[in-house]
């Protein structure tokens, strides 16, 4: 039998700027899952890169007095840089100057063309020369356009509208297919008005730097067109029919609201065309805040990840974005939230968990773990809650409820730290040395458990944690620590930030 497969992508990012928190969250986002299943055993495929092409990057790169090529070339590695600091295990690494996916980008076009999907029309309207895009009526009233003038063009258009139907049948069979619900029902709202067609050119006359279209020469392909396609160019559509049917469809597209519409709209579309199945669920996330506005790489209100992380170290980082946005809302950010959440659940939950059975086995055993004797009740409470925690875990990870997996984890977390408190074992051991050795291993088996379940979301602290404990590829299964392993020593793992 087969292994589950879990195909999970990013949005491929526009090397306009460099990365921010915003980026590093969905891209962590997406390597938590990947790294979840690869743990489970299922064969995982984990997608991302970069959109190089269309106006903004274009612009940018001008803006810099260099050519589109270089300026993404010398953009690309800051974003490789950044995913390696954060421990991002990718599969692949898409660039879309590539040729692997250029040519895919125009079997494409000439596909959806020889279906009869592709014409071409005049069209007329306003266009803002400054800001290299047709404007409505509405915007050129506000007078916030500049060089604005009536331009008459010719372009290519894909027959979007002739889908509309079919994909209000599909999004209302497949309710899973759109996700959080208020993103599906908001897409359903749109679908009521009719639907238009998608203009899919530019003429090279007014933007050069994109795929040039196979059936029309001097245009190049609108940068969407171009992007989405990565998410079959990359698994082998067109190339590896056998690798192309292991990936496709997607299990998910992770991506931030901001672009749900040509997600959830121009993609099934254009896949509809194509003969080929939707991806499995598109999650659309919400977005990082600060203050009251979105943080973006235009507006300038930017928190720089690498910063963080050579500040905090790679697992905080991490952590505090897992745990801190509930998927689907806003959040938001600001160093306060971090230093509190970081103080609470790693330096006093996490952390002190750590340091307390290393302390303890430390002076009352050598230094090596004890053996468990008869459970009491109170031992039985944390086995159970720790059996059940895996399956738990899975059933929220499988759901996209990362920040309540990692709230569940810490729960027993929490718990066990509670146990130790209560049950005392360093008056214990003055009586009975066997039971305070039953506390310490049924305390030190919480804490495994929980540093293997945390592993997805802190691979590096949880990594200390397991060395530590001699267990190191342990499972999350009840009774994996070793009694008699020597604890090796270490230092706190996430010292206690002070308040400013
Ligand atoms: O849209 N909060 O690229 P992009 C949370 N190239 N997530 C954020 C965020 C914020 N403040 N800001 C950005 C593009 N993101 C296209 C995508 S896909 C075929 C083509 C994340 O560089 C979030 O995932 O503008 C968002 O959807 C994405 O970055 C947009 O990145
Ligand atoms: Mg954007």
């Amino acid at each position: 039998m087969s292994r589950p497969k879990f195909y999970v992508t990013t949005p491929i990012y526009y090397v306009n700027d460099k990365p921010h928190i915003g980026h590093a969250y969905t891209t962590i986002l997406a390597d938590c899952l990947a790294r979840f299943h690869r743990s489970l055993g299922d064969e995982t495929f984990f997608l991302t890169g970069l959109d190089e092409h269309g106006q903004k990057v274009q612009q940018a790169a001008e803006k810099r007095g260099m050519t589109p090529q270089a300026h993404c070339d010398d953009l690309a590695p800051r974003f490789l840089q950044l995913w390696e600091k954060l421990q991002i295990k990718y599969d692949d690494f898409i660039r879309t100057t590539e040729d692997r996916h250029k040519k895919i980008v125009q079997l494409a076009l000439q596909k959806v063309y020889d279906n009869g999907d592709v014409y071409a029309d005049e069209y007329e309207g306003w266009y803002s020369v400054a800001e290299e895009r047709f404007i409505t009526d509405l915007e050129k009233e506000s007078g916030q356009f500049r060089e604005v003038k009536q331009i008459k063009e010719r372009n290519w258009f894909f027959k979007m509208s002739k889908y509309q139907q079919q994909l209000i049948d599909y999004i209302q069979s497949h309710p899973e297919f759109i996700q959080p619900n208020h993103r599906r029902n908001e897409i359903l709202g749109f679908l009521q008005k009719p639907l238009g067609d998608l203009c899919i050119s530019r003429p090279k006359s007014r933007l050069s730097w994109g795929i040039e279209i196979p059936f029309a020469k001097d245009y190049v392909t609108y940068v969407w067109f171009d992007a989405l396609i990565n998410y079959i160019s990359v698994p082998g559509w067109g190339t590896d029919d056998a690798k192309f049917k292991k990936w496709w469809p997607a299990s998910v597209h992770l991506i931030g609201k901001d672009i749900l519409t040509t997600h959830a709209v121009y993609w099934p579309t254009m896949l509809f065309s194509l003969g080929l199945p939707l991806p499995e669920k598109i999650f659309a996330h919400g977005w990082w805040l600060i203050g009251e506005t979105k943080m973006s790489k235009s507006l300038g209100n930017v928190v720089n990840p690498l910063d963080l992380v050579d500040q905090y170290g790679v697992d905080a980082v991490r952590y505090f974005l897992m745990r801190e946005m509930i998927l689907g809302q806003d959040a938001n950010f600001t160093i306060e939230l971090f230093t509190k959440r970081y103080n609470s659940d790693l330096a006093n939950d996490f952390g002190n968990l750590l340091n307390r059975v290393s302390g303890l086995i430390g002076k009352h055993f050598e230094g090596v773990v004890p053996v468990s004797d008869k459970l009491t009740e109170s031992e039985n409470e944390i086995k159970n809650m720790a059996d059940g925690l895996p399956s738990k875990v899975k059933e929220l990870i499988y759901n996209l409820q990362m920040n309540d997996a990692i709230e569940a984890i810490i729960e027993l977390v929490r718990r066990v730290n509670r146990y130790v408190e209560h049950q005392a074992p360093w008056k214990v051991i003055k009586e009975d040395r066997v039971r305070a050795g039953t506390i310490l291993y049924t305390a030190t088996e919480g804490l495994r458990i929980s540093a293997v379940l945390l592993s997805a979301v802190m691979p590096m602290k949880t990594k200390i944690v397991l060395d530590v404990l001699g267990a190191l590829d342990s499972k999350p299964r009840w009774g994996e620590l070793k009694a008699g392993t020597k604890l090796k020593s270490h230092e706190a793992l996430f010292p206690r930030l002070e308040i400013k």
